[in-house]
């Protein structure tokens, strides 16, 4: 067998294993939390990966279902190496029983729909004649069918798209957003969700925002919901979203949340290119994720590292078609720091297409994991990118080795390989990673060996491994500019070279891009690379 039939046969047995980790995890249910890690049942942290599926915009249903088999868009997320859906929902769904009790035919006509309709009679009749409710819980029942596990999202009150900073949904008092109801509506929702054990967790509402944010209500009415979910649920995990659209839990620094119950609190936070307007549009990368991944960390990110409760980045995402240049910078800052923290997660969005969306049908969504026709996925690559973060780094039931880093290379989800001491470094799947230790010295040594990463002392040269002998000076590797995402050594004639990727995957040292940082257009993210703590090659 050659050797890249080899690797390919390698390759094959691994996805096909990994696809396949998957259902174990939803058997051990409820979920709970230990520190910051989410836990099954056996105290073996469980890391979500998840989609956004959402049922929250005018027609009040799960999207898709006018183009493919409810059954097959869930065995996809599947497929696609998600475990979990975070599923969305209007408070009107279950307190406004008019609308509730609509059935979906009657949900697309009144919108004038006529044409997803057809399309939904034509791949899911079955759903056609249910009430937008009952079409909720038989969506949950595909889902459980095919071994996802649901967290159910109060996305808005009003069936429609979110979020505005002035659309009557944003924060407790809002012309749209009365405490009462949403916490009977939570309630209501929290005891439905009984009946199916796959509903993990319950997040409150959707992106706090506008005028009337203030931090003692979020504080008042947030263990309010906190408690009336748990009361009527025992068993889901509790969900809270920070202020200022999801970005903001820095209030918890000093004041910490007071609820009844334990290890079931959970924080999701949202982050996306944009949630820092155009910056990473304009701006120099490595300065960006430098100033950014710290304002984050110091925001919401202290919450898993300081204060031991698990966060969920239950949204993030791109365009998917790489067109826009803020999202392609800030999608590999995001990796480092997703990797790094091992976070859980839930990409923005699984559609393909809305039925209606801001007025428009059929709507487009540029983010979306499925394209258009919900078909096929619609960029491999970038799915293939972000399933690196899919298994965890480590937490409770995953050591599986000693503690140790792997070196990861956000851009292409890939880590610095494992193999015989001979020939080049390459990347590989970071199942496949070499376990480094990250010296005092400022070595990179193989874990428990006196091996090290070396250096050509040339651009463009491969980096060998040497024996690193007492007395005698190692190659040091440095982490430097603004993103601290550069690993720097001494080239022979004393300038700095930086680990780099040429186009065949080899790792090589190579003369450090953008370091200045003047030229928003120079892109560095082929030599950013992150030591990740990992018990788990
Ligand atoms: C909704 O349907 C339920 C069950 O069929 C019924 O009891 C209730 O009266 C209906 N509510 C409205 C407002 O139509
Ligand atoms: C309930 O839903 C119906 C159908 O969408 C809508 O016409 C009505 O205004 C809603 N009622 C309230 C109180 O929101
Ligand atoms: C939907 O309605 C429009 C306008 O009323 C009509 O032209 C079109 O043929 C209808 N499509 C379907 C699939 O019924
Ligand atoms: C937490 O809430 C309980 C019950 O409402 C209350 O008795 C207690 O004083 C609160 N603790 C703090 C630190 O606010
Ligand atoms: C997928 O994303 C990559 C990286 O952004 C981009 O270069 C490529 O063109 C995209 N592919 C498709 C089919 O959109
Ligand atoms: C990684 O491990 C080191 C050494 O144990 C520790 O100081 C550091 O905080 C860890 N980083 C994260 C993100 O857990
Ligand atoms: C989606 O399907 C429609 C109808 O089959 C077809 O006309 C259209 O070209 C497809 N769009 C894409 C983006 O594949
Ligand atoms: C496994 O890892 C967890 C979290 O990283 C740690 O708390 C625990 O002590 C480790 N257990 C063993 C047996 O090493
Ligand atoms: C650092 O290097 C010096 C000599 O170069 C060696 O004596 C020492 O043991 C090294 N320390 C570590 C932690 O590797």
């Amino acid at each position: 067998m050659s050797s890249s039939i080899c690797i390919l046969f390698i390759f094959m047995v691994l996805y096909i294993l990994s696809v396949h980790v998957g259902p174990a995890e939803a058997t051990f249910l409820p979920l709970s939390t230990e520190s910051r890690w989410i836990t099954n049942g056996y105290g073996k942290r469980v890391k979500l990966a998840c989609v956004n599926w959402p049922s929250h915009l005018e027609p009040v249903l799960a999207e898709g279902l006018d183009k493919q088999l409810a059954y097959y868009i869930s065995a996809r997320v599947r497929l696609m190496g998600f475990n979990c859906v975070r599923f969305t929902w209007p408070l009107e769904l279950p307190l406004n029983e008019t609308l509730g009790n609509l059935t979906v035919k009657q949900s697309f006509q009144r919108l004038g729909l006529n044409e997803s309709l057809a399309g939904i009679e034509v791949h899911n009749p079955w759903i056609v004649d249910l009430p937008l409710m009952t079409a909720y819980e038989e969506m949950l029942a595909v889902m459980e069918r095919k071994g996802l596990m649901v967290i159910l999202d109060n996305h808005v009150t009003t069936p429609g798209w979110c979020c505005g900073l002035n659309d009557g949904n944003g924060f407790f008092g809002d012309e749209y957003f009365d405490p009462k109801m949403w916490i009977k509506g939570l309630m209501k929702m929290a005891r439905m969700a009984q009946k199916f054990p796959n509903v993990i967790g319950m997040s409150l509402r959707n992106e706090l925002r506008g005028p009337k944010s203030n931090v003692d209500d979020w504080y008042k009415y947030m263990e309010q919901g906190a408690e009336a979910v748990h009361s009527e649920n025992p068993n889901v995990l509790v969900i809270l979203s920070g202020m200022s659209f999801d970005k903001d839990f820095s209030f918890l620094h000093n004041r910490p949340v007071n609820v009844s119950f334990s290890n079931k609190l959970v924080f999701e936070l949202h982050w996306y290119s944009f949630s820092n307007g155009n910056a990473w549009k304009t701006g120099d990368s490595n300065k960006l994720c430098g100033q950014i991944t710290a304002s984050m960390m110091d925001s919401a990110g202290f919450l898993a590292k300081e204060k031991g409760y698990p966060i969920f980045v239950s949204e993030f995402g791109v365009d998917m078609a790489g067109k826009n240049v803020g999202d392609n910078k800030f999608l590999s800052c995001f990796m480092a720091a997703a990797a790094e923290q091992d976070w859980d997660y839930a990409v923005w969005a699984l559609p393909g297409s809305y039925y209606f969306r801001q007025g428009t049908k059929d709507m487009d969504e540029s983010y979306g994991l499925m394209n258009h026709n919900w078909t096929a996925v619609r960029n491999i690559t970038t799915l293939k990118r972000i399933n690196a973060l899919r298994l965890p780094f480590r937490g409770p039931g995953w050591n599986r080795t000693v503690q140790h880093k792997v070196i990861f290379h956000p851009l292409t989800g890939l880590c610095v390989e494992k193999r015989p001491v001979k020939g080049p470094l390459r990347l590989m799947p970071c199942q496949m990673s070499q376990m480094w230790t990250y010296t005092a010295n400022k070595t990179l040594e193989i874990t428990g060996t006196h091996y090290v990463l070396g250096s050509s002392g040339k651009a463009e040269k491969m980096v060998p491994l040497t024996v690193s002998l007492p007395h005698q000076k190692a190659t040091q590797w440095d982490m430097v500019s603004d993103s601290k995402l550069h690993l720097a050594t001494k080239a022979e004639d004393g300038s700095e070279l930086c680990l780099d990727v040429d186009r065949y995957g080899l790792v090589i040292t190579n003369k450090c891009k953008c370091m200045d940082g003047g030229d928003p257009n120079c892109d560095p993210a082929s030599q950013w690379f992150k030591l990740v703590n990992s018990t788990m090659v």
